[in-house]
């Protein structure tokens, strides 16, 4: 991939280009720029063998300009500010286009957690969570899984933010276990939302998802999920990949045999062996012979370069920024339909939303009253999607910022009359005082 790629930078052009197309005032650009807050630590770790590790994390909060910030955290090796900042603007893009109160954030901690055992995860995790503990909060700042975190990593934050603060609170993380206050249908929740997406696209070209293939690179939370989902709907899943390379078969894989395989242990791909199975690179995956391609690894993954030869009709983000804004291009005039990042995986701040307020409220809901709210959430946000892609003749991606620039536009002008309205009633109150006098 081209080293230049800057994400951040990338995010913002994208912007740029929907801001124009849009026409939404022009007021708002900076506060899509610059992010409210930028958090950098560092995070000294007792390590297993007596030495002392030490860790950068980070965590932006890009706006709260509609609710709390709210966004996952991730460990990565190659975790830097930058991908950390285009993440955080992304969640303010993606709350706002399926409506949901929250702002944007993002987290990260530059580390590869496969060299960390059990132990030292916890407490690099611990050590993270103190270090921005006077920063998140159930009212604040709501962090959540994404890449190398999960449910586990999340019950460590819940408890080293209550022992930090004194003030244990169910709602300060999403996608937490069960247990501790965690919503039935979390776990499944972006792959859910990244295969309703789909189907809400397709059935717009009088197709659906019975009998059609699918690609998926990347088969951790999100992969794993969308690859069940899409087989369970009738899909036929050609191709998944991991960071050890790709699996390919023409007439299907079986997918809860690789997802059983994946499940036990940390075994990745590369190992999984079955009649009629090819391995494949990843950039084979990209370019195989799939009617759906869904990205669901990480950003930067089809460029311009690979966009010319894929294969697929639809590329549907699973992953965030998996797409570069030049590739964006290519992908329009080859006439490849993208259902874009803030949009296609939304599944899971949907229902972190859902998680959030049954805390708030101490309910649980159950697993088909969380997937059909979502489902509810998801078609409501696709309708006026839609609609802005034939008012506009833009693609999908531009209709998405539209939508979500418009929402944040608004909600500044709001605050913005409610200055004004201040500013008269107070000339009204010094006018009638001068009467008075
Ligand atoms: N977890 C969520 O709820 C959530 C929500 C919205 C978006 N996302 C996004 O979805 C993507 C995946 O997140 P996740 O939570 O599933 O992470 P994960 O850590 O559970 O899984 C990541 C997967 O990608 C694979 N991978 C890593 N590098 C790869 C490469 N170069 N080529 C192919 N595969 C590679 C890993 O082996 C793993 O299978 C990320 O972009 C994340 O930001 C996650």
């Amino acid at each position: 991939m081209a080293s230049e790629y800057d994400p951040y930078e990338n995010a913002q052009a994208v912007i740029d280009r929907a801001m124009e197309v849009g026409d939404v005032d022009p007021r708002l650009r900076d506060y899509v720029r610059y992010p409210q807050r930028e958090t950098k630590v560092n995070l000294l770790v007792d390590m297993d063998d007596g030495t002392v590790g030490v860790f950068e994390g980070y965590r932006v909060q890009h706006s709260n300009l509609r609710g709390p910030f709210k966004g996952g955290i991730r460990y990565h090796e190659n975790c830097t500010l930058s991908e950390v900042k285009a993440l955080a603007t992304w969640m303010t893009l993606k709350c706002a286009v399926v409506d949901i109160p929250f702002g944007g954030a993002k987290g990260g901690i530059r580390v590869d957690p496969r060299r960390l055992s059990v132990g030292e995860l916890r407490r690099l995790t611990e050590r993270y969570t103190e270090a921005i503990a006077p920063i998140i909060g159930s009212d604040r700042d709501i962090p959540a899984p994404d890449v190398n975190t999960n449910e586990q990593t999340m019950a460590w934050m819940h408890d080293a933010y209550g022992r930090a603060t004194g003030a244990p609170t169910a709602g300060v993380v999403t996608g937490k276990p069960l247990a501790l206050g965690g919503s039935k249908g979390r776990t499944s929740a972006t792959g859910y939302g990244v295969v309703s997406c789909a189907a809400l696209v397709l059935e717009k070209f009088g197709e659906s998802l019975a009998g059609t293939t699918v690609a998926i690179q990347g088969m951790g939370n999100v992969g794993s999920n969308a690859a069940s989902i899409f087989h369970g709907k009738g899909a036929i899943v050609v191709a998944v990949s991991d960071v050890s390379g790709g699996v390919f078969c023409e007439t299907g894989l079986d997918v809860p045999a690789i997802v059983e395989y994946l499940d036990k242990g940390k075994r990745l791909l590369n190992g999984y062996e079955a009649p009629g199975v090819v391995h494949i690179a990843n950039r084979e995956l990209l370019a195989c012979d799939a009617r759906i391609l869904v990205p669901a690894a990480l950003e930067n993954q089809i460029n311009a370069e690979v966009a010319r030869e894929l294969r697929c009709a639809y590329v549907v983000e699973a992953a965030n920024g998996p797409t570069t804004a030049d590739a964006d291009d290519v992908l329009e005039a080859r006439g490849i339909t993208l259902v874009p990042d803030i949009f296609a995986n939304s599944g899971g701040v949907i229902v972190s939303y859902f998680e959030w307020l049954q805390n708030l409220r101490g309910v649980s809901w159950e697993t088909g009253e969380v997937n059909e709210l979502l489902e509810e959430f998801l078609e409501k946000s696709f309708v006026e999607l839609w609609a802005e892609r034939v008012r506009t003749g833009c693609c999908l991606r531009m209709a998405a910022y539209i939508v979500a620039l418009r929402r944040l536009a608004l909600a500044k002008e709001k605050i913005a009359h409610g200055e004004r309205a201040g500013e008269s009633e107070i000339r009204e109150r010094e006018k009638s005082a001068a009467a008075a006098r």
